[in-house]
């Protein structure tokens, strides 16, 4: 079975290509490496002992996915490629737009033409908006994200939603991420932000290893029992778990199916943050400051959903999220960026 992950250098799509490999599937990467790097892969290739299929490039380019689809015969595509910050969406909507939406019509565009119609597609609890009652189940209505990033993953869960109406040859799973967190247990591949980390636990890896001075807790007065913004963080591994079971879930279907994938718990920036210092054995200084565009105050998943229709649960614990983490940030200091 032959898979394209478009923006298999990142973060959760080096570990997603890892773990495709480890289950004898043979896989395709594109990515532009607008925020990773081809060493993450070079250590995918030394983890597995397998060589893997990159091709440089943006998922928005037509003529090279054609090229793609036709140099290999392709069964389905992940799709993560794209911008996923929700603070930095504010700031660069148009970027967001273009990135995310131009690039999944690209990318639906071409499946169409060559006639390959399994997806996955990487969306986000974002999607939710400011949802009031906790935990999340997917049937709730997708609100108002309260931000570009989260609009962006919202409008393409619509056209998917559209396309499969109109052509029922389609096997799409929408796969709501919560907060993916963690790394590889072998620490060899991990989370590696370009520039400044713009989501919490890199950004408190990177103050515990020195890089940073200290961490900004954007808010202290939310409608949370200490204040501090509640978000359910999820290990890298499980989530990249999740994505094997849908896949093989809408391999024997058509139409579209949507699933959270979270773990159900929700934790506090300040829990984060003790939780990393017991798992890593540093301070992490911080300090309160205003809270930051876009932001909601809680967000935690009803997964059931998840568990019995694609036989999957989270099963790291926060102790493993934050321990992975530091294994990974202490193993590598400069990230990538071999020094
Ligand atoms: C978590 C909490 C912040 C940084 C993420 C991803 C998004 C999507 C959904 C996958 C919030 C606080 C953060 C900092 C802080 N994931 N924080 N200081 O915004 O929930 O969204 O999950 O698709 O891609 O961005 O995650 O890690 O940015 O924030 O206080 O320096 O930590 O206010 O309460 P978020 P995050």
């Amino acid at each position: 079975m032959n898979v394209l992950v478009t923006g298999g250098c990142g973060y959760i799509g080096s570990h997603m290509t890892l773990s495709l490999i480890e289950n004898d599937y043979e896989v395709v990467v594109l990515d532009n490496f607008s925020n990773s790097s081809l060493e993450s892969l070079k250590r995918v290739e030394v983890l597995t002992g397998k060589k893997v299929n990159f091709i440089e490039g943006d998922v928005c380019d037509k003529v090279l996915l054609k090229h793609i689809f036709s140099q290999y015969n392709i069964d389905h595509v992940l799709h993560f490629a794209g911008l996923k910050s929700v603070g930095e969406s504010v700031n660069k909507p148009l970027q967001y737009y273009e990135n995310n939406v131009l690039g999944a019509l690209s990318l639906c565009h071409v499946m169409d033409q060559v006639g390959v119609r399994n997806l996955i597609f990487s969306s986000s609890a974002t999607v939710y908006g400011d949802a009031k009652i906790m935990p999340i189940h997917e049937g709730i209505p997708t609100g108002s994200p309260t931000n570009p990033y989260g609009r962006s993953k919202l409008m393409i869960e619509e056209i998917l939603n559209d396309l499969v109406k109109a052509d029922l040859g389609w096997s799409v799973g929408i796969l709501r991420y919560f907060n993916p967190v963690g790394a590889h247990p072998s620490g060899v591949i991990g989370e590696d932000p370009n520039d400044i980390p713009n989501n919490l636990v890199p950004f408190i890896s990177q103050v515990a290893i020195g890089l940073r001075k200290e961490l900004s807790i954007f808010g202290n007065n939310y409608d949370t029992f200490d204040g501090t913004g509640v978000r359910d963080y999820i290990h890298v591994m499980d989530l990249v778990d999740g994505h094997l079971k849908a896949m093989k879930k809408i391999s024997n279907k058509t139409g579209l199916e949507i699933w959270n994938l979270g773990t159900g718990n929700g934790y506090s920036v300040l829990e984060i943050v003790k939780a990393f210092e017991n798992a890593s054995g540093k301070k992490v200084p911080f300090k309160f400051v205003s809270r930051r565009e876009g932001d909601v105050a809680s967000c935690w998943a009803d997964a059931t959903k998840a568990e019995r229709e694609l036989n999957w649960k989270a099963k790291c614990s926060l102790v493993e999220m934050m321990e992975d983490t530091w294994r990974w940030q202490s193993n590598n200091p400069n990230g990538y960026k071999t020094s």
